[in-house]
């Protein structure tokens, strides 16, 4: 978990820049940034830009939307609500937002901030990939998964009546500010969700940062400033290498799928209610985990060691779920192509991989092997 190349340290701030097929982003990681966002975001400032809109949540709004204007000032954005929670994450909120700022005047030199969680980073970015054919975006993720994952990478969209995630495009922003400070406002259970994804990051290409989660959970899990802004500085630069390397997840990029195949499944199965997105993800991880056991990539110790870690931060009980419901969930997935089922092992701490032989029956002996550590969490 070194600093590389590619990161830089501006005062308090670390930078990680993120390459793309058309150039490249930055990310500004730090605590307290929020206050200096005319400084962070040179987009802003951008010729004959004349309209700025904020897209946001009424509640986040009304936690931060005062510093954020403070900090715009004297420019003024024109903000855009989408009510919070992943079922207005539609086309037809998509198409209410667009329809406003056309009313407001919007043209193709308008920015558009998204300040939020990944529903509102992922509209917002589909929002600005299809406004007059792609605007300029930039996003400052409010919620832990937000910052370590949804916010890098360019991917938007909007979810369909029959499934998750079903329209959108790849579309990078022009610039991520992430502030660790707009993390003390979120729900444990929300912080939890994305430790989960920070705990991955670490599990497919960074063994350091498993230790680094590892030996600071507790602070992790109060929150301590210093620990938060390592751990998502270090979980941005593997997703800003592993994107940079593949931008449109034909290749590498698919090792973020790790305990995704079966996370995805029990989110489906259980209609998307029982659990967080992280915290399917995190039951995900450990039934990938028992599979690599089964087939010797793992010892029996790095075992130990990823199932007590995220047990540590105690996901929800395993929902009622059969197995074949869940093998039927996995077949859906939309990460499957042509119709082979793209499987994320780990060969070791810190090194993942893609396989496309797993069977349905490790799958269900994985679950059947997780479900009795159900609901032992903290
Ligand atoms: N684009 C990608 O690469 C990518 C990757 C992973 C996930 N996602 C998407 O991200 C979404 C999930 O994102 P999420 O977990 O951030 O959920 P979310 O956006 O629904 O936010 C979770 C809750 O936290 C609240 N909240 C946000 N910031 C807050 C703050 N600072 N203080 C208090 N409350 C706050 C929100 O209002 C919401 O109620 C899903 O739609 C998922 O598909 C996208
Ligand atoms: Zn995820």
């Amino acid at each position: 978990m070194t600093v590389s190349p590619c990161d830089t340290i501006d005062g308090a701030v670390r930078k990680i820049s993120v390459p793309t097929k058309s150039g490249q982003y930055t990310v500004s990681i730090g605590s307290g940034i929020l206050d200096s966002l005319a400084k962070r975001m040179p987009a802003l400032a951008a010729k004959d830009r004349k309209l700025i809109f904020l897209l946001t949540s009424p509640e986040i709004w009304s936690l931060w939307g005062q510093r954020f204007r403070a900090s715009l000032a004297p420019r003024q954005p024109i903000v855009l609500f989408l009510p919070a929670g992943e079922r207005y994450k539609r086309l037809s909120q998509v198409e209410r937002l667009a329809t406003e700022m056309a009313k407001a005047g919007a043209d193709r030199s308008s920015l558009l901030i998204a300040f939020g969680g990944g529903v509102v980073g992922d509209v917002g970015g589909f929002l600005s990939a299809i406004y007059m054919r792609g605007i300029d975006y930039i996003q400052v993720p409010t919620t832990l998964l937000a910052q370590v994952d949804s916010s890098v990478g360019g991917k938007t969209g909007a979810n369909l009546q029959t499934g998750k995630n079903l329209v959108g495009c790849f579309y990078p922003p022009q610039e991520v500010v992430a502030d660790i400070e707009l993390l003390s406002t979120l729900p444990q259970r929300e912080l939890r969700a994305g430790v989960y994804e920070s705990i991955k990051a670490g599990l497919i290409r960074d063994a350091a940062l498993f230790r680094f989660i590892e030996t600071h959970r507790e602070q992790i899990d109060r929150r301590d400033p210093a620990s938060l802004e390592k751990m998502v500085a270090a979980s941005i630069r593997i997703k800003a290498e592993v994107v940079g390397l593949d931008e449109r997840e034909s290749g590498v990029r698919m090792i973020l799928n790790f305990g995704h195949t079966i996370g995805h499944a029990i989110e489906a199965a259980s209609g998307y209610r029982a659990l967080l997105h992280g915290e399917a993800i995190a039951w995900g991880m450990i039934a990938a985990t028992a599979i690599s056991r089964k087939r010797n990539l793992l010892t029996a110790e790095a075992v130990r060691r990823i199932e007590a870690m995220i047990r540590y931060f105690g996901p929800p009980a395993f929902p009622p779920i059969s197995g074949k419901r869940l093998l039927q969930a996995a077949s859906g997935d939309k990460k499957n192509r042509a119709g082979v089922r793209r499987f994320v092992l780990l060969q070791g701490l810190g090194n993942a991989v893609v396989t496309d032989d797993v069977t349905d029956a490790e799958i269900l002996a994985a679950i059947e092997c997780i479900r009795p550590l159900s609901g032992s969490g903290k």
